[in-house]
């Protein structure tokens, strides 16, 4: 059964930044599908969403990193709510180390969840946003894989990847309707942040020229707006969002 509200899959959707962007899609009017990895974390956090007043909102516990799984996913998501217009990459997570510490398993894990799982969720819409003529694609990248950061080989490289990504698929879908950005976020107040040694993370803060970590909201607002349908101008951009820590 179609639902007349259309589909935006946010992959990360109960992270930090994730959680933002569903609920700035919602009121926006889409049935939004939240991807989850922790399933009684995703539960509690659907709840304190109803709670919230936000009934368009689902989970979905697809794992991002298996492409077959990802195929099916989309499948499920399309019969249950109908095609997805909106895919915003957001899941991703961090394995810290310099490269003589770093394990290959950190280098592997980062490179998985971060950048291969991009490959798998945009092939298992590209086919159905093609057929429809309109697809929105957002990958949130990181101010990481714009400048490097030490401690962060694996991390950079999947983030600045997912932006070449960005720019190819961007070229080969510019005449079907269907644009594809990054947004690259500074530091953002989220518990990815908290896990920063404290002292690294009080220097970095240092570094920010607004002097102060961004918001998940702020993030939210700038991903709503390129997935509107108004956007479409947007295309194979990368949009820096980080406090003027990074401008190139
Ligand atoms: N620049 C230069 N030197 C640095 C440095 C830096 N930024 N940070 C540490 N060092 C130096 C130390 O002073 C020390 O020097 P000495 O050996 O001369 O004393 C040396 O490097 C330590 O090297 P180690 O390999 O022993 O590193 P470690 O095990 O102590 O920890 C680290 C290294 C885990 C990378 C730690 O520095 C860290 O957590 N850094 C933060 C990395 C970071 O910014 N992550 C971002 C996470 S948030 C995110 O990713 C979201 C996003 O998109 C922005």
């Amino acid at each position: 059964m179609t639902n007349q509200a259309p589909v935006a899959w946010v992959t990360g959707g109960t992270g930090g930044i994730g959680s933002a962007i569903c609920r700035s899609l919602a009121a926006d009017g889409y049935q939004v599908v939240a991807g989850y990895h922790n399933p009684e974390k995703a539960k509690k956090w659907l709840e304190a969403q109803k709670a919230d007043g936000y009934d368009n909102i689902v989970l979905s516990g697809i794992d991002l990193t298996d492409y077959d799984a990802c195929v099916a996913g989309v499948k499920e998501i399309s019969e249950a709510h109908g095609p997805v217009s909106v895919l915003v990459n957001c899941a991703g997570i961090t394995r810290d180390g310099t490269m003589k510490k770093m394990t290959p398993e950190q280098w592997h894990e980062v490179i998985d969840t971060n950048l291969n799982s991009v490959f798998n969720t945009c092939r298992s819409v590209i086919e159905g946003m093609l057929e429809n003529g309109y697809g929105r694609i957002i990958n949130i990248s990181s101010i990481n894989g714009r400048k490097g950061q030490f401690g962060q080989v694996n991390y950079a490289a999947a983030k600045a990847g997912m932006h070449g990504l960005t720019m190819s698929l961007a070229q080969e879908t510019a005449t079907k309707g269907i644009t594809v950005n990054t947004v690259s976020p500074g530091y953002i107040a989220t518990d990815m942040i908290n896990n920063i040694p404290e002292k690294v993370r009080e220097a970095i803060r240092e570094t920010i020229p607004v002097k102060r970590y961004g918001t998940p909201e702020e993030i939210a607002r700038l991903v709503t707006f390129l997935a509107d349908k108004q956007s479409g101008f947007i295309t194979g951009a990368n949009v820096d969002i980080n406090g003027g820590q990074f401008m190139g």
